[in-house]
């Protein structure tokens, strides 16, 4: 009985090293990874600087551990080779690449889109504060984050920075809803304190109290990220500014996300307003709410020096084409960024904006540019937007603006890996189009002028695929509900 006792507990011995061997044998680890066969495509520096800004293996796959980050991107062939025991989902034909980032969104404007017919100031009174108002209450604050979260998976979105509104309700209630899915979301509480419908105001001491509070719970609570958010220059007294101004000291790593020149009668309400301000991005300055990490929606009317003060605090613009399209605006001047290096990101700015969908925006960004021309001396300075810049601009661009690309944007070895994959023949006229197309970049363009949420086949967070009420993608939503 003795011995019997010795030798099993020998065998389990055994047994326990055996499957620690394997559990820790490299073969094993790559079971555990998985591989996504496809065409990629993902940025390594802005197209306005560098000759070989992308990579891109039209067979390529990449490779994704178990803790949802980039272990490895390349051609099939020599990834693969790497990888000999490897789980393989099959995405040939179609293009992954990361997924899309929003630099400038507001969340609780998702049922307002579309609303007809004012320009930036008649359109808030009208439209958006008594929309805004709503979402003091959790329960429909949740509900609306909920069909708003599922809009950015439904279009190949992973990260966006994000408007919430004045109550605190709205900003947990976003938080929480993109914490279901672990999205990588920066967000924050507007501070308003005049010039709103007194339901929509706060003051200074209490947008100082409520956003501290929210720092505290949401700033690096798993991929939350949270941002100082004054809406705009008219609606905060220069005390609340300098309010924000101080939470930005006390929480140096945070962001500060608001508006800027978006709209001539805005811009001269802000001269009246701030009488011995030099001009709008003056008024920001002078508080302190310039350096990396902040973001400035539009940026339509700037000037030069204004584009220089950017470029040298390390702020950045949010672009946003179908907002100021939408509400009338003006033309973004791209170039003069690109000239004066400012971190420029692409954002929806719905609902200002006209679609969730990125192809769609980088579609109107490029008519912007080719509009522009009409109102220049020499159109032969203007030059047309690129693809290649519109899904840099989508991509590792807007992870730039949002100081985020050690993070997301692109697929170095070790970004958390959030992607996207479009299927560049969703539509009959996509798939007839794409037979005439050679190179990538063609094929991008396209996909930009005639895609939308159908050519999003599949949004994948942390390495893990999303689904919208159980289905994958817009496209199969559409199909077979
Ligand atoms: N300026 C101040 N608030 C807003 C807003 O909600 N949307 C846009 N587009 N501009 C703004
Ligand atoms: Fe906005």
């Amino acid at each position: 009985m003795e011995t019997y006792k010795v030798k099993l507990s020998k065998c389990y011995k055994a047994l326990i090293a055996a499957a620690v061997l394997t559990l820790t044998t490299p073969a094993f680890a790559q079971y555990q990874t998985t591989a996504y066969r496809a065409s990629i495509l993902h940025f390594v520096d802005d197209p306005a600087v560098s000759q070989t800004p992308y990579e891109y293996y039209e067979d390529g796959v990449l490779v994704v551990g178990t803790d949802g980050k980039v272990k490895a991107v390349g051609p099939a062939n020599t990834v693969l080779n790497n990888y000999p025991y490897i789980q393989v989902v099959d995405y040939s034909g179609k293009i992954l690449m990361p997924g899309f980032i929003d630099s400038h969104v507001h969340y609780p404007q998702t049922e307002m889109i579309a609303s007809f017919g004012e320009q930036l100031l008649d359109w808030l009174n009208t439209y958006t504060f008594p929309t805004e108002q709503q979402f003091s209450n959790k329960t429909y604050a949740k509900s609306v984050a909920k069909t708003f979260i599922n809009e950015l998976v439904r279009n190949g979105t992973t990260t966006a920075l994000v408007f919430g509104t004045v109550s605190p309700n709205s900003v947990d209630a976003l938080f929480e809803e993109a914490q279901t899915r672990n999205m990588r979301l920066i967000a924050g509480k507007v501070m308003m304190d005049r010039n709103a419908p007194d339901y929509l105001l706060d003051t200074p001491a209490s947008s100082y109290t409520d956003s501290k509070a929210l720092i505290q719970k949401w700033h690096k609570n798993g991929r939350a990220l949270y941002a100082v958010t004054p809406r705009f220059a008219p609606t905060s007294t220069p005390e609340q500014l300098a309010k924000a101004g101080q939470l930005l000291r006390e929480f140096p790593d945070v962001y500060m996300h608001t508006h800027l020149s978006e709209n001539k009668a805005e811009i001269a309400w802000v001269q009246s307003l701030f009488p011995s301000s030099t001009g709008y991005l003056d008024v920001y300055n002078s508080f302190g709410l310039s350096r990396n990490r902040s973001v400035y929606a539009h940026g339509v009317h700037l000037r030069d020096d204004e584009f220089q003060s950017l470029a040298q605090t390390g702020a950045a613009i949010a672009f946003c084409p179908t907002s100021n399209m939408f509400l009338g605006s003006g033309l973004f001047n791209l170039q003069k960024a690109e000239q004066y290096g400012v971190k420029v990101g692409l954002g929806t700015d719905v609902g200002a904006g006209t679609s969730f969908n990125a192809l769609q925006t980088m579609n109107e960004a490029y008519k912007m540019t080719q509009l522009r021309k009409a109102f220049v001396d020499d159109p032969s300075t203007v030059n047309p937007l690129k693809a290649i810049k519109a899904y840099y601009l989508a991509t590792l661009g807007a992870a730039r603006a949002l100081s985020l690309e050690n993070q997301v944007g692109s697929f170095k070895i070790g970004n958390e890996a959030d992607f996207v994959v479009i299927n560049p023949n969703a539509t009959d006229l996509l798939k007839f189009r794409m037979q005439k197309t050679n190179t990538i970049e063609d094929k991008l363009f396209v996909l930009q002028m005639l895609g939308d949420d159908r050519a999003i086949q599949n949004t994948y967070v942390m390495g893990k695929k999303q689904t919208v009420n159980g289905y994958g993608s817009g496209y199969y939503q559409y199909t077979y509900n």
